[in-house]
């Protein structure tokens, strides 16, 4: 009772369902910290690559997990920064061949292990909204709001069209799909904290919604969890 841990939102759902998104969009509006969870699974598949550490060791891979140092900041123009010992590191975390690696060394218990602790030392107060595969099942079981979102394949592999295209980065429909599907089943079907909703998740399907009025439901519901502590920094969309 006297110890309470500060509140959390766990935001989990499959690529392109507009999680990191949402997440962002919540944790603004909340004035919470964010915790972009695949970007730590990215990152470590950048530094592990450019460290020669490869998936046949472990051990040092979950070393090299428990030593990141990383922040989420937004810059004074709005946009999301993703910094690795201070240092930028957005566009190549952010890049489709980052993603590929990251899903699979997150088949990997002892990476999975490594991150825990990396992950859970964003709970700080005032709130924190955490995005991901195992936020609500693994990371913050007790999270006192867990959503899920969904959405057809055919939106989501649209969405991320259309967002790396938005940064300039390179992509065609047809790879995207292959990859996505690739994703899912990686996702869905490891052994350890497979992809799936959290048996008190709020499931919310978001193909065809704006992500303003998926924003919007998250924030209703936190204010009706969580009362005061989620009053926010501003009112409505
Ligand atoms: O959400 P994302 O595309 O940035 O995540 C990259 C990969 O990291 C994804 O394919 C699966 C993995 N991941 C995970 O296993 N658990 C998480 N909590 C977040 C991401």
């Amino acid at each position: 009772m006297s110890t309470e841990l500060p509140p959390v939102i766990a935001i989990d759902g499959p690529s392109g369902s507009g999680k990191g998104t949402v997440a962002s969009g919540a944790a603004e509006a909340l004035g919470w910290h964010l915790l972009d969870s695949g970007a730590l699974y990215r990152i470590l598949a950048h530094v592990s690559q450019q460290a020669g550490v490869s998936a046949d060791t472990p051990a040092r891979l979950e070393a090299l997990a428990r030593g990141l140092r990383v922040d989420f900041v937004r810059t004074s123009t709005g946009a999301e920064q993703i910094l690795l010992d201070g240092r930028d590191v957005t566009t190549v975390v952010r890049s489709e061949e980052s993603g590929k690696r990251a899903s699979e060394l997150a088949v990997i218990p002892q990476v999975r292990q490594g991150l825990v602790g990396v992950q859970r030392s964003f709970r700080r107060t005032p709130g924190l909204v955490a995005d991901g595969r195992d936020m609500g099942t693994v990371i913050f079981p007790d999270a006192g709001l867990k959503i899920f979102l969904t959405a057809s394949v055919e939106e989501r592999v649209q969405r991320r069209y259309n967002q790396l295209k938005q940064k300039g980065l390179n992509a065609t429909l047809p790879a995207l799909f292959r990859d996505l599907i690739a994703r899912d089943e990686r996702d869905r079907n490891r052994a350890v904290s497979p992809l799936k909703a959290a048996p008190d998740a709020v499931v919310l399907d978001t193909t065809g919604m704006p992500v303003a009025a998926v924003v919007d439901q998250v924030l209703d519901r936190a204010r009706r969890r969580y009362g005061e502590a989620a009053a926010g920094r501003r009112q409505g969309g």
